[in-house]
């Protein structure tokens, strides 16, 4: 696909080939998201932050990787902060923040939300979630740490053993990251839920239509025994009727380390799109993992990072014009990457 200008909104823009063009460029992103240089590269260029749902990682690290590539950010946070709460509505406020900003990233509780304000924008747009439907930059930073997990251990993504857990009807990054994965070759899925929160039929179908190898399931233990990665979600609360509904399925599907020892192979990546829901009742994804080397869920906060410095350098077509326009930092920068 073409980069420059384009909207993201679904994974289903990409093919392979493109998925391969973004990871090279994010891997271009490191030293300068690993602050060991700087660069002015967006020097002027404004991102608009628009969230109208809660948000850590995307809103802030949407927000990092335009400052770390010199830009400026101007967020909106919440529809009372916004026009939109005095009924204006998504078209007129595309136009006007349009003609504020570069470039959008945006969250929005509805599905086809962003498409829709992509639709009236003058600038790119960026789906930073919209409802239960897609989260593009999730999942492509999701597979950008399913790469570098499995090249570290000598494997691909073709061909890898993968198992989804938790809630996959209302749960946007496995939507996108199964969507995404079905462009790779010989996977086996594990797709394990509660039968009232399976992942939809329609990805099921384009899963199986590319070769792949899916069984639906509501038993944890015996699906992650043989897995490469064991993909964690939430119970994703805000998308139930009420609170009492989501609790019927809240902490259903726990993984602690005396679960992962007893089942799973010694070098199963444990992977979670976060926030992990880490109250008493839930707790997917227990703290006791915490000491395990191969929980990879603050690899992939990082990994958002360069992912997003990625998509905002190609879709502002200066890729080439990040090293030139760079120095090394100055400051103490620690041992954290
Ligand atoms: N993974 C993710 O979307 O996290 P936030 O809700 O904190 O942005």
């Amino acid at each position: 696909m073409q980069f420059a200008g384009s909207h993201i909104l679904s994974v289903n823009q990409f093919q392979r080939a493109d998925i391969e063009a973004i990871f090279a460029a994010a891997a271009r992103m490191e030293p300068y998201a690993h602050r060991r240089r700087i660069t002015h590269v967006l020097d002027g260029a404004i991102l608009g932050s628009m969230f109208f749902e809660p948000s850590t990682r995307t809103r802030v690290s949407f927000g990092c990787a335009f400052n770390l590539l010199g830009g400026q950010v101007s967020e909106t946070t919440g529809f009372e902060h916004s026009a939109i709460a005095k009924g204006e509505s998504l078209y007129d406020t595309a136009r006007v923040m349009s003609g504020y900003s570069d470039i959008i990233a945006m969250r929005h509780p509805e599905e086809g939300s962003v498409a829709e304000f992509a639709a009236a924008s003058r600038v790119p747009v960026l789906n930073g979630g919209d409802g239960a439907n897609e989260h593009p930059s999730q999942a492509l930073l999701d597979l950008y740490t399913i790469k570098s997990e499995m090249h570290g251990r000598g494997g691909s993504i073709d061909k890898l053993r993968i198992a989804l857990i938790g809630d996959l009807r209302y749960g946007r990054t496995v939507h996108s990251l199964c969507r995404l994965l079905s462009l790779f070759d010989g996977l086996t899925v594990h797709l394990i839920s509660p039968k009232e929160l399976r992942m939809p039929e329609e990805i099921v179908e384009t899963m199986c239509n590319s070769g792949h190898d899916v069984s639906e399931t509501e038993e944890l233990e015996s699906h992650i025994a043989h897995v490469d990665i064991a993909y964690s979600t939430r119970i994703q609360e805000e998308r139930f009727g009420s609170r009492e509904e989501a609790d019927l399925y809240r902490g259903r599907f726990r993984l602690n380390q005396n679960i992962y020892t007893k089942n799973c192979e010694p070098n199963t990546v444990i992977m979670h799109p976060l926030p992990r829901d880490s109250r008493a009742e839930a707790r997917e994804l227990d703290n006791d993992l915490n000491a395990n080397p191969n929980l990879a869920i603050f690899r992939q906060t990082d990994n958002g990072l360069l992912v997003r410095m990625a998509l905002f350098a190609m879709i502002l077509d200066v890729v080439e014009q990040v090293d030139s326009e760079a120095r090394d930092v100055g400051w103490y920068t620690g041992s954290r990457y």
